[in-house]
């Protein structure tokens, strides 16, 4: 049996007043469980064999693991977050925040080098292993298994999983090549499917162990996702089908304790999306003329501006206010909150 299969088991039934344990794979010398191959109920057979004393354990086909507690007092303090395309633009941010906040933060990222990296930067500035970088590509179901698999076994198992991974190519509806639609849905409409099909399971496993917690899966959607985007269709439809599967996974996940909620951020002009100077909206926008008289990156952004009533871009921290807003509101899924400075207002 997998890492994936069997550890996020073991954390649920280790959970204490001080929440739900990272586990750390260790040398020390410690009981052995050996699990059937074709087990149909892991929880039920771990259960019996754990050994109340001890909080290390060797599973025969995975290793030994002992449970670590968090100390911490930040919000997720001793939470296990994951978050896709954490190489760059929000994701890494988001990730960052978390960890900053005492969570265990896998960035994925199919910039395998760039989430690497991040992950060690966070490491420096927390002193600690608290980051991992993992190779992934949401819009394949193998590659999220092995990633899930690499997240589990390093951490033991999943609290809040952010579905950020996101790609834009803007068009007109005449024109827009098949092949950029389908790179668009792919990413994030069927990207988003693919990795809460991966992640489900998982949080399954440590609520049917520990019936009393509950697990976090949030969308970075997009205002897009909620009102119409001018030839921008591929995207917009992509973001606005992505809350069809959020309120449709909430309804079904609620029975596995899983909340399951979108964010609506508005325009992130400080992110490379739309900064990048070579690549970024802005530079798309002016070359375009698609802001009449824009002569430089200040004028496409006044122009945007000046659509949102709070008269700027939407941050990060906006974004985490929602964020852990939502993790730590127990009465809540199926929802998409915007967060867009009053540009769209929900009816
Ligand atoms: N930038 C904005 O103005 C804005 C506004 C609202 C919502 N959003 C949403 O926020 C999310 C992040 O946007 P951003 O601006 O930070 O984007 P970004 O382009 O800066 O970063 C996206 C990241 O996703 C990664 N990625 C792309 N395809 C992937 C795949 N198949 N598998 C794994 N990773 C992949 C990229 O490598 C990159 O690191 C997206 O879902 C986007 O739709 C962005």
């Amino acid at each position: 049996m997998t890492s994936a299969q069997v550890l996020p088991a073991l954390r649920g039934l280790w959970a204490t007043d001080k929440g739900l344990p990272r586990l750390v794979k260790t040398d020390a010398p410690a009981p052995v469980i050996t699990l059937p191959e074709t087990c149909t109920d892991v929880v039920a057979t771990l259960r019996e064999s754990l050994p109340a004393d001890t909080r290390c354990v060797t599973i025969d086909t995975l290793g030994t693991y002992r449970a670590v507690y968090s100390d911490g007092t930040g919000r997720v303090a001793g939470k296990i977050a994951m978050v896709t395309g954490a190489a760059q633009g929000f994701g890494l941010e988001i990730a960052t925040d978390l960890a900053k906040q005492g969570a265990w933060v896998a960035l994925a990222d199919i910039n395998v080098s760039g989430v690497q990296a991040a992950a060690e930067r966070i490491n420096a500035a927390c002193g600690s292993e608290v980051a991992v970088g993992v190779a992934v590509n949401v819009a394949d179901a193998e590659s999220l298994k092995s990633a899930l698999e690499t997240v589990t076994a390093t951490f033991g198992g999943l609290d809040i999983f952010v579905s950020n991974a996101g790609v834009l190519r803007a068009g007109s509806v005449k024109t827009l090549s098949v092949k950029d639609l389908d790179f668009v849905t792919n990413v994030n409409y069927k990207g988003y499917f693919l990795a809460v099909q991966a992640v489900a399971p998982i949080l399954a496993l440590q609520h049917q162990a520990c019936p009393d917690r509950w697990f976090d899966i949030v969308q970075i959607n997009s205002k897009s996702g909620l009102v119409g985007s001018n030839k921008n269709g591929a995207y917009a439809g992509s973001k606005f089908g992505g809350i069809g599967l959020t309120q449709s996974f909430a309804l079904e996940l609620v029975t596995d304790g899983i909340k399951v909620n979108s964010i609506c951020p508005g325009n992130f002009y400080d992110g490379p999306l739309w900064s990048d100077p070579e690549k970024g909206l802005f530079r798309q926008y002016l070359d375009s003329g698609k802001v009449p008289g824009a002569k430089t990156f200040a004028d496409v952004k006044a122009f945007y501006e000046s659509k949102v009533p709070m008269h700027r871009g939407c941050t990060t921290p906006d974004v985490m206010r929602a964020l852990y807003y939502l993790v730590e509101q127990v009465y809540e899924t199926g929802q998409a909150i915007p967060v867009t400075g009053g540009q769209v207002m929900l009816s």
